[in-house]
């Protein structure tokens, strides 16, 4: 896969501030498999392959980009491919799910309840004793291997500008990608995590992932999630579309959104010192602007 681009951008707001923002265009590693999704699959499929795997069973809800992306990594990796849906079998019909199906993976619907059993050893085994020979992996892609992929996003960045980086911005879902980062940084600069969904639990989660005190130069922002995973406020929507047309850069609202909009506000309320680097990770997602759009009107343009 090729070394995705890495963008400085000149807006006004930026100069003002004496703030230097890149933008690592992990959006465009490969069509289907972007992102953070491609970062976290990488050596998932390589260990696959290497255990004798032929088929991929994961999990996700009825517009998860990992289902998505794991239907895609099938389709261009040679693996049969399952999902197993939080939710109901009409789902289908949207977008995520459809085009998941299309490229060859079976889908399979479980019930809230029994969905939250998916990461029980008993459950995984009836899973086994049902579907055979497969290689699970967790809801959103997030495992040890995951984070190995994520590490990169540092390591690749920082060959790729000569300028000392002070921050680095993502958005945070599991915290799978902050975390792979956070051990990328080595504890020389920071990670923010900018958290789509409500709660405060990603600081925790985060600190299980990467099960190493000496990594403490980051932190989870929880103010900029709109109210919840996938709400939205039309200041938000503004955002994206203004966005677009001064950078030429397409945004979707649930991750990378909300993540920059709380950049650009830090940016303004003076959270970060003049003069410094920051690079923001662009993860991609831009499939789920379809559903988001059916959803909710042709809001993003
Ligand atoms: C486009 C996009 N960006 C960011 C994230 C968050 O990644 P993580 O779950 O590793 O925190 C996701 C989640 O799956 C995603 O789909």
């Amino acid at each position: 896969m090729k070394i995705t681009p890495i963008v400085l951008l000149e807006l006004d707001v930026l100069k003002k501030h004496q703030i230097k923002l890149f933008i690592k265009r992990d959006d465009l590693t490969h069509p289907l498999v972007s992102g953070n999704k491609w970062r976290k699959m990488k050596y998932n499929i390589i260990e696959a392959k290497r255990q004798g795997f032929d088929t991929i069973l994961t999990f996700g809800g009825v517009f998860s980009n990992h289902i998505h992306a794991t239907a895609a990594v099938g389709k261009e990796f040679g693996f049969k491919t399952i999902g197993i849906i939080r939710g109901e079998e009409n789902s289908i019909s949207n977008n995520t799910l459809s085009s998941a199906k299309e490229m060859g993976m079976q889908l399979h619907f479980i019930s809230r309840s029994n969905y939250r059993l998916k990461n029980e050893k008993s459950f995984q085994n009836e899973l086994i004793r049902k579907y055979g020979h497969i290689y699970i992996v967790p809801e959103g892609g997030t495992n040890q291997f995951a984070l190995s992929g994520c590490e990169e996003i540092i390591t690749e960045s920082i060959l790729q500008i000569d300028t000392k980086i002070d921050y680095w911005t993502v958005g945070c879902g599991t915290g799978g990608t902050a975390s792979g980062m956070i051990l990328g940084t080595k504890n020389k600069s920071k990670v923010i995590a900018f958290s789509a969904l409500k709660g405060d639990f990603h600081t925790n989660d985060i600190k299980n992932l990467i099960n190493d005190d000496k990594f403490d130069n980051w932190e989870v922002n929880t103010d900029y999630h709109f109210g919840g995973f996938a709400k939205y406020k039309p200041e938000l929507v503004d955002f994206i579309n203004n966005f677009k047309m001064e950078t030429n850069i397409q945004l979707e609202p649930i991750y990378n959104g909300k993540m920059l909009f709380g950049v650009f506000d830090l940016i303004k309320k003076g959270y970060f010192p003049r003069g410094s680097t920051i690079v923001a990770i662009h993860t991609g997602g831009i499939q789920g602007i379809k559903g988001f759009n059916e959803r909710y009107g042709n809001l993003i343009s």
